[in-house]
């Protein structure tokens, strides 16, 4: 049996669309056996009841993409996933259903697949990097395809660095939240998040959580997704009041993202506050980044 943790994880981070993300401390589980015939799935914790239980199931269509690949053809498969993951929150719960069914597979089968094989191929799934790359390495990940290649370098989050996370009870999904974004934006927006995104990683890796208020500031998406976010720019403004060095989407949404050092406690109330003035529920979550990636618990 394989068992594998892979983190939650908040893409963009502000301005870094689809390029920047970074690994929480809050973990879904994939554990994989093969079996004489058929396919069983089992899943418990974070949206259990959504979970597709067939051949449709994230988890199963990575692991398959992985044997057809390395040409392994298991008889059956049984899986339980075990899911601490908000689905379709904003917080990589498909990046971490496909990371784990990729790993989970490639050990499976032998481990046949190079670290970086294992990206390529989850990004491929999942259509872009950002959620992927710090899924499987950990900690916060610039990554960008390029001719074919996937470039990517890690950066480890700065010490003191917490994360509160709003997450509100109606799901939003990713398609919805890139559908609705604008072919083109101006010369002048796409200076702005340059700027932003340039400044955030230099901040990030000289740990000077001073510079996140402006580097965490976007002119690419978020303001074209606060129309399906209810009182988004609202909780943004609330958050950094009440201390939050940087507050932003996470990923494509719904959840919003604040970091900070310190008022932890009043970060997250005012944030849940404000978005149930603005009639969504939330349940508000403080998560230290996770400086280590999608790993094997038991291989046997
Ligand atoms: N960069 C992606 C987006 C993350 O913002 O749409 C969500 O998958």
């Amino acid at each position: 049996m394989i068992r594998v943790q892979v983190p939650a994880t908040t893409a963009n981070l502000g301005p870094g669309f689809d390029c920047l993300g970074m690994a929480l401390e809050l973990y879904n589980i994939v554990e994989m056996l093969p079996t004489p015939g058929g396919l069983t799935i089992e899943a418990t914790g974070e949206g259990a009841s959504e979970i597709q239980r067939d051949g449709s199931n994230l988890v199963y269509q990575a692991a398959q993409r992985v044997f057809r690949q390395v040409d392994y053809h298991p008889d059956g498969l049984k899986l339980r996933l075990i899911n601490q993951v908000p689905v379709a929150r904003g917080l990589g719960s498909s990046t971490a259903a496909i990371v784990g069914g990729v790993i989970a597979a490639n050990l499976l089968a032998g481990g046949r697949l190079s670290l970086k094989e294992i990206i390529s191929l989850a990004s491929s799934v999942e259509g872009h990097p950002d959620n992927i790359a710090p899924a499987v390495l950990g900690g916060i990940v610039v990554s960008v395809q390029a001719d074919g290649d996937l470039k990517h370098l890690k950066i480890q989050p700065p010490p003191g660095l917490k994360c509160v996370v709003a997450v509100p009870d109606f799901p939003l999904v990713t398609k919805v939240s890139r559908d609705i974004l604008p072919s083109q934006v101006s010369f002048q927006d796409a200076v702005f998040n340059v700027g932003r995104v340039a400044l955030l990683v230099a901040a990030l890796q000289q740990g000077d959580l001073s510079m996140l208020g402006t580097a965490m500031e976007d002119h690419l998406h978020q303001s074209f997704r606060s129309v399906l976010v209810p009182g988004l720019k609202k909780v943004l403004a609330a958050a950094k009041l009440a201390g939050a060095r940087g507050v932003t989407l996470s990923g494509a949404g719904p959840a919003v993202i604040a970091f900070t050092d310190s008022n932890f406690d009043l970060i997250a109330q005012v944030m849940g506050d404000t978005f149930r003035q603005n009639g969504v529920k939330s349940k508000v979550m403080v998560l230290k980044p996770s400086p280590i990636g999608a790993r094997a618990l038991e291989i046997k």
